[in-house]
């Protein structure tokens, strides 16, 4: 099984890139099966009924959130609403949605958790807890995590901690690949940060000139707004996975701008 992993989309040339290429993504790459983080996929952050639905009917299966999903009005109607639409596990029990869910592939199911890290971030709960009994619930084949964090320390902690238990852990947020891809001791795959898709030339994906101003003149007051020409730069991460064993084979990092990549 190949599990494609895609970081933070972003704005409407994220979105748009992946309605027109994924599923072309998908037959070049053999894809079995796509977990996408859609935190920034709404023009105001968060995402809509509307946008996960479109995101799943253009080759999604299962989305996954972090500190900016209640960032439109309608993100908790998305997440009663869509079942493959996920929101960090560690936020409290009462918000709308749900931190993990199973696919069945018929040929194997496939289970995604979504975790929020703590560390430079808005409180959560702790991730490690929620992670570990969720797991003691969780009965699939795969199991691949999110951790939506933005200390690197954490989300290599985070892996070691699930290495052996789950098939794979990508981290999302901070929008930038890296190249530390690898397979743990015990067996998981892990990458700290998938990247995102969206405009290349942008600061992760905002209008460059905005942050600039936004660090050259601390305090004043800002609205960032979606870098939104030029090209779209599409990241990712794929898990191979053997059928019989269910264990990670190889891990392969993906990036290209181009539509012909
Ligand atoms: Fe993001
Ligand atoms: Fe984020």
């Amino acid at each position: 099984m190949r599990v494609l992993a895609v970081g933070d989309i972003v704005g409407i040339p994220g979105r748009e890139y992946i309605y027109n290429n994924l599923n072309r993504i998908r037959s070049k790459y053999n894809i079995d099966f796509v977990v996408a983080n859609g935190e920034n996929s709404a023009s105001s952050n968060g995402i809509t009924p509307e946008i996960a639905g479109m995101l799943v009917e253009r080759g999604v299966d299962v989305i996954t959130m972090g500190n900016h999903t209640f960032g439109t009005k309608t993100a908790g109607k998305a997440l009663e609403e869509n079942p493959r639409l996920i929101r960090p596990l560690n936020y409290p029990p009462e918000f709308e949605g749900r931190g993990w869910v199973i696919q069945d592939l018929g040929f194997a199911s496939v289970a995604v958790i979504n975790l929020i890290g703590r560390v430079n971030m808005s409180p959560a709960d702790c991730p490690f807890r929620a992670v570990e009994k969720a797991l003691a619930e969780i009965d699939a084949d795969v199991v691949i995590v999110d951790i939506h964090a933005e200390a690197t320390s954490e989300r290599i902690a985070m892996a070691n901690f699930l290495d052996g238990k789950v098939q794979a852990v990508f981290g999302t947020h901070t929008h930038v690949q890296t190249a530390d891809e690898q397979i743990l001791p015990n067996g998981t795959g892990f990458i700290s940060d998938v990247g995102m898709t969206g405009i290349m030339d942008s600061v992760l994906g905002v209008k460059k000139e905005i942050i600039i101003d936004f660090f050259y003149n601390p305090g004043k007051h800002f609205r960032f707004e979606k870098a939104d020409e030029g090209d779209v730069w599409f990241n990712g991460c794929i898990f191979d996975i053997d059928d019989k064993t269910k264990k990670v084979t190889a891990v392969e990092r993906l990036r290209f701008s181009r539509i012909d990549d």
